[in-house]
C-alpha cells in the first residue's frame, strides 16, 4: 500500500513520519515548495521535539519523500490522507476551501480505486461534502470511499500521542474503508472505535471542547479559591483522583490557547448554532476562555496601580511549552494589553519569536530570562517551561526594580517566592 499525505502541517508531518515508522511507504505532498524543499534536506518547517530525526532516518530509508508535484501523487497512491489545514472563518465556522480543492484534484486525477482519509478537524457532515466534490471532479467513476479518522496529537508530545495513541476512530460507512485503514494501523495496540463519518467528526470536536470545557471550569474556580484563601491545585488534586473526574486538564492559568481549541470550540458552536441547538456550558467555555487573562491583568494593575512608564517582563510567549506556536497565546492577549496601557515590555521565550504586532518600539525581545527581568516592575509568567522553574529567583529579585511576581501558570511555588521577598500572585493558589 503506497499512502499520501497531502498538507505539510503539524498532524500531516507527524502522520507521514509515524506511518513510516510502521513500515509504509509514505509521500507528503505540500503546494509551498519551500516547505517540500526543507523537509526534502531533511529539516522540520516547525519546533517539534523528536520530528527530525525521524525524517533523517526515513528519507535515509527511503520510506518516505515529499513532492509538490499533486497531480503525479494522486496517481501513485492508494490511500490519501487529508492533513490540509481548515482555518476559522469570521463567523467562528471552519473554512473548508483546501479540502474541497484536494477533493477535487484526487477526482479529476483518479486512475483506480482509493481511500480517502480526513484527518483535519472538520464539521459534521463534510465526509458526505468530500464525497460530492470528488464524484463531480471524476472524469471516469473509479470507486473510492471517504473515511474520517481524526487526530488527537499534541504539540510538544506530538510524536509520542501520535505512535501511542489512547485510541483509533475510524468513521466509515464502507466495510473495505474500514479494514484498510485496520490493516494500516494494525500495528498500534490500543481500542480501536469503528463508526459512521459522521460520528467520527464529532468525536473530535467533543473531544476537544469538554477538554476546554474542564479548563475553563478550573480555571473560574481558582478565582474563586483565591478568594477564599483555598489553593486550586490542591483541590484539582482532590478531585482528579476521582477516576470519573481525572487529574489532567485541571492546570489552572490564563486559559488555553493553540490552533485547535479555540477555534474547535468556536467551530462547534457554530454548528450547534446552525443547528438551532444551543451548547450553552460551551458558550460559557469559551466566554471564561476569553477574559481569564484578566484577571492576572486586573491583580497587576492593583498592584502598580498604572502600567503606563512601568516595565514589564514577559516570561514565555507560545500558547504552551515544548513548542513554537503562538496562535491563541495568552501572552500575546496580555502583550496587548500591557501596550495598550502604555507599558514598556521585555519578552524572553527559549523557542517563539515576536510575532509582527510585537514588533514595537515598547516591546524587547530578550535571549535569557535574566536579560528580560533587568530593571522591571513585575514579571508574568505566560508559559510554564521548566527552565523557568530552574532560574536563580533568589539572584533575579536584585536586578528587578520591584519584586512583584504575576505566575500566570502557577509555575512557581508561592510560598518559596514569597520567603524569597516576592509580591506574588498565582490563579487560585496565592
Ligand atoms: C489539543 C488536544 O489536546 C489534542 O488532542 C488535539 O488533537 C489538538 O488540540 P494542543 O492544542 O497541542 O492539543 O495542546 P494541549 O496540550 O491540549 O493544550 C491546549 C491548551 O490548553 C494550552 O494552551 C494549554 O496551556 C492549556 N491547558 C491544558 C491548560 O490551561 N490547563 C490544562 O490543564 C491543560
Amino acid at each position: 500500500m503506497n499512502i499520501l499525505v497531502a498538507g505539510t502541517g503539524y498532524v500531516g508531518t507527524t502522520t507521514a513520519l509515524v506511518l513510516a515508522e510502521m513500515g509504509w511507504n509514505v509521500t507528503g505532498l505540500d503546494v509551498d515548495q519551500n516547505k517540500i524543499r526543507l523537509l526534502q534536506q531533511g529539516s522540520i518547517p516547525f519546533y517539534e521535539e523528536g520530528l527530525e530525526v525521524l525524517l533523517k532516518k526515513h528519507l535515509q530509508s527511503g520510506r518516505i519523500h515529499f513532492t509538490s508535484n499533486t497531480d503525479e501523487a494522486i496517481k501513485d497512491n492508494d490511500v490519501i490522507f487529508l492533513c490540509v489545514g481548515t482555518p476559522s472563518r469570521s463567523d467562528g465556522s471552519a473554512d473548508l476551501q483546501y479540502v474541497k480543492q484536494l477533493a477535487e484534484e484526487i477526482g479529476h486525477n483518479m486512475d483506480s480505486y482509493k481511500l480517502i482519509v480526513n484527518k483535519s478537524t472538520v464539521p459534521v457532515g463534510t465526509q458526505i461534502k468530500v464525497t460530492d466534490w470528488i464524484r463531480t471532479a471524476q472524469l471516469y467513476p473509479h470507486p473510492f470511499d471517504v473515511a474520517s479518522n481524526p487526530e488527537f496529537l499534541r504539540e510538544g508530545k506530538a510524536l509520542t500521542d501520535a505512535l501511542y495513541p489512547d485510541r483509533v476512530i475510524i468513521g466509515a460507512d464502507s466495510p473495505q474503508a474500514a479494514s484498510i485503514l485496520k490493516e494500516l494501523y494494525q500495528t498500534m495496540n490500543c481500542p480501536f472505535v469503528i463508526t459512521t463519518p459522521n460520528t467520527a467528526e464529532l468525536i473530535k470536536y467533543a473531544a476537544n471542547a469538554f477538554l476546554a470545557t474542564k479548563i475553563s471550569y478550573i480555571n473560574e474556580l481558582a478565582i474563586l479559591c483565591d478568594e477564599l484563601g483555598v489553593n486550586v491545585g490542591e483541590v484539582a488534586h482532590g478531585i482528579g483522583l476521582d477516576p470519573r473526574i481525572g487529574l489532567s486538564f485541571l492546570q489552572a492559568g490564563i486559559g488555553y490557547g493553540g490552533s485547535c481549541f479555540p477555534k474547535d470550540v468556536s467551530a462547534l458552536l457554530r454548528i450547534s448554532n446552525v443547528h438551532g441547538i444551543p451548547l450553552s456550558i460551551l458558550e460559557q467555555t469559551e466566554s471564561v476562555n476569553q477574559t481569564q487573562y484578566l484577571y492576572l491583568i486586573t491583580k497587576a494593575r492593583e498592584r502598580l496601580r498604572e502600567f503606563d512608564g512601568k516595565k514589564i517582563a514577559l516570561l514565555g510567549l507560545s500558547f504552551k511549552p515544548g513548542t513554537d506556536d503562538i496562535r491563541e497565546a495568552a501572552s500575546i492577549r496580555i502583550a496587548r494589553r500591557l501596550l495598550a496601557e502604555l507599558a514598556h515590555i521585555r519578552v524572553h521565550d527559549p523557542v517563539a519569536k515576536l510575532p509582527p504586532e510585537l514588533l514595537h518600539d515598547s516591546v524587547t525581545f530578550c535571549s535569557t530570562p535574566e536579560e528580560a527581568v533587568e530593571d522591571v516592575d513585575a514579571v508574568f509568567i505566560c508559559t510554564e517551561w521548566a527552565m523557568y522553574q530552574s532560574i536563580d529567583w533568589e539572584r533575579m529579585k536584585e536586578s528587578m526594580n520591584q519584586a512583584n511576581l504575576f505566575d500566570g501558570r502557577n509555575l512557581l511555588d508561592a510560598k518559596r517566592m514569597k520567603a524569597l521577598g516576592y509580591y506574588y500572585q498565582g490563579i487560585g493558589n496565592s
